[in-house]
């Protein structure tokens, strides 16, 4: 594992446009697995003004997301789908049909799960993929559990993830009960892994996960065993490793 040790927010989402634009532009029809949450909103920022330079074309990119609410539709604007339209699919010049999320509004969990895997190895695989980590150390929707999951899976959302997400909705009781994730076997198929975490909060997290035992308790510290992972932390986020 590579780790980058960056001042701040910022720094962080730099350091990870960096890497993410040397990818699309090495190879340019590159398989990008992406993520939503808090933590990349300003890595999608920088590739935006980078695009908008003309630095970064991402006419020949496609785009895998992790995860996305089960029973959300796309107008929803809580969905991942409205998120990555938001922060990045519709301001960059990638054609809508190379961006790929589960489908939400697919109410047959399994059909929708299999669709995606399919979909995925159709692409050619995942080049990179971006990951964000919960404060459990979730990645994607896999919380910990007495297993890692394969595949993409349908997922019963945790209390805790649900309190966490409740700032979006009105209300808790608007957060959906569930998911569609891909799993830990998927993410870990992916040529290389770039995990961003910032903030003091992650700081136990982080050393947990990366510097800990590997358990499925910690989904997160299975990412030890995958050949190449870039980790970009800021010094909140490494703080508790010494
Ligand atoms: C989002 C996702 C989640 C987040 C995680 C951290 O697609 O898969 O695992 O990466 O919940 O969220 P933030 O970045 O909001 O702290």
């Amino acid at each position: 594992m590579r780790v980058y040790a960056v001042k701040d927010y910022r720094e962080m989402s730099r350091k990870a446009a960096n890497i993410l634009s040397a990818q699309i532009i090495s190879k340019p029809d590159s398989v990008l697995g992406l993520a939503t949450g808090s933590t990349p909103i300003g890595t999608y920022e920088q590739l935006v003004e980078w695009y908008e330079k003309g630095d970064l074309d991402f006419s020949e990119v496609r785009t895998v997301n992790l995860d996305e609410y089960k029973g959300l539709d796309k107008e929803n604007k809580q969905s991942y789908y409205y998120f990555m339209h938001r922060h990045l699919f519709d301001r960059v010049n990638i054609p809508q049909e190379q961006t790929h999320l589960p489908d939400g509004t697919n109410a047959e969990a399994e059909k929708e799960c299999r669709r995606y895997e399919e979909l995925m190895e159709s692409l050619g695989g995942i080049d990179i993929q971006l990951l964000g980590m919960g404060h459990n150390g979730h990645i994607g929707f896999n919380e910990p559990a007495e297993a890692f999951a394969k595949e993409t899976h349908c997922v019963d959302l945790q209390e805790s993830t649900i309190q966490a997400n409740k700032r979006f909705f009105e209300s808790a009781e608007e957060v959906p009960r569930q998911a569609y994730t891909m799993g830990i076997g998927t993410i870990l198929r992916a040529v290389r892994i770039l995990v961003i975490v910032s903030g003091e909060d992650k700081a136990d997290i982080v050393k947990k996960a990366f510097w800990g035992p590997i358990t499925p308790q910690v989904p997160a510290s299975i990412l030890q065993l995958h050949p190449d992972v870039i980790l970009v932390a800021d010094e909140a986020a490494l703080s508790k490793v010494t």
